[in-house]
């Protein structure tokens, strides 16, 4: 669904868009995608990573990755994720561990994104009690609206328990075609139940390539429709969130 490729174009767009706004990317997801394709390898201690504020201790500066670019930082996940589901689904304090790390980060980062795992588990829901505001890339099949309503029913449910503040900014479209029928005929369907923003992410190879040289797609191809494209998507997020520096 282009989670992780959304959340480092858009972490790079946001950094480069301003040298003065200080952004965090944390990788959320056991599989560590981000983390391969920014640190150039998934194999971090534990303690190194987001892990630890899972397991209550406090962001420490080593936690903090530096990247290609000076403004953008990199928190990175660890295979030890998995096993953190039972722990935290017992504890009181369960879905607020990333949260409560967050409210520290806060004061040092104007902007931060978190790639979530692909399931609705304790750490995506961790990510939601924490987070300000939910993008949601798509990819238009007769399972995204059934998808977005899944995701809808826990917005409200993190909305009336646990976080007032999550907001749905919204939807995009990514690997999009808009010429077929399908998403001619489904599009409707899907603004009927969810924000879109206007920009649209298309298809491109250049994607895969970058991440293969573990490079955001900005610095690897900058004139590229998908690198424009990520831009864009990041001028309209500034718009809806206000021009954090
Ligand atoms: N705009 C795009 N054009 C081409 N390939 C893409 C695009 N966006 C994502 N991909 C590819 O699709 C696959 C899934 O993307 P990824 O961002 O890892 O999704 P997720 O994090 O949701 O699992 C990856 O191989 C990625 O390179
Ligand atoms: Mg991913």
């Amino acid at each position: 669904m282009a989670k992780t490729t959304s959340a480092l174009a858009l972490a790079h767009a946001l950094a480069r868009r301003n040298p003065a706004r200080r952004v965090l990317l944390i990788d959320l997801d056991s599989q560590r995608n981000a983390t391969a394709i920014v640190l150039g390898t998934s194999d971090i201690p534990a303690e190194r990573t987001v892990f630890s504020l899972f397991q209550g201790q406090p962001p420490r500066s080593e936690l903090l990755f530096p990247t290609t670019l000076a403004n953008l930082f990199f928190i990175p996940a660890s295979l030890h994720l998995v096993e953190i589901e039972p722990q935290l689904s017992g504890a009181l304090d369960g879905f607020f561990r990333l949260g409560d790390a967050l409210q520290v980060l806060r004061r040092e980062f104007s902007i931060i994104l978190l790639d979530c795992p692909p399931s609705l588990s304790v750490v995506t829901i961790n990510a939601m009690v924490a987070a300000d505001y939910l993008l949601i890339p798509l990819q238009i099949s007769k399972f995204s609206v059934d998808g977005i309503q899944t995701i809808r029913n826990a917005v409200d449910t993190v909305n009336r328990r646990y976080n007032a503040t999550l907001k749905i900014a919204g939807g995009f479209l990514t690997l999009h075609d808009a010429r077929t029928t399908l998403s001619q005929a489904m599009l409707p369907e899907i603004e009927k139940i969810l924000p879109l923003f206007k920009t649209t992410i298309p298809r491109s190879v250049a994607v895969e390539e970058a991440h293969l040289l573990r490079q955001d797609i900005h610095d690897y191809a900058p004139h590229n429709k998908v690198a424009q494209a990520y831009a864009a998507l990041a001028g309209e997020l500034e718009v809806l969130i206000g021009d954090r520096v």
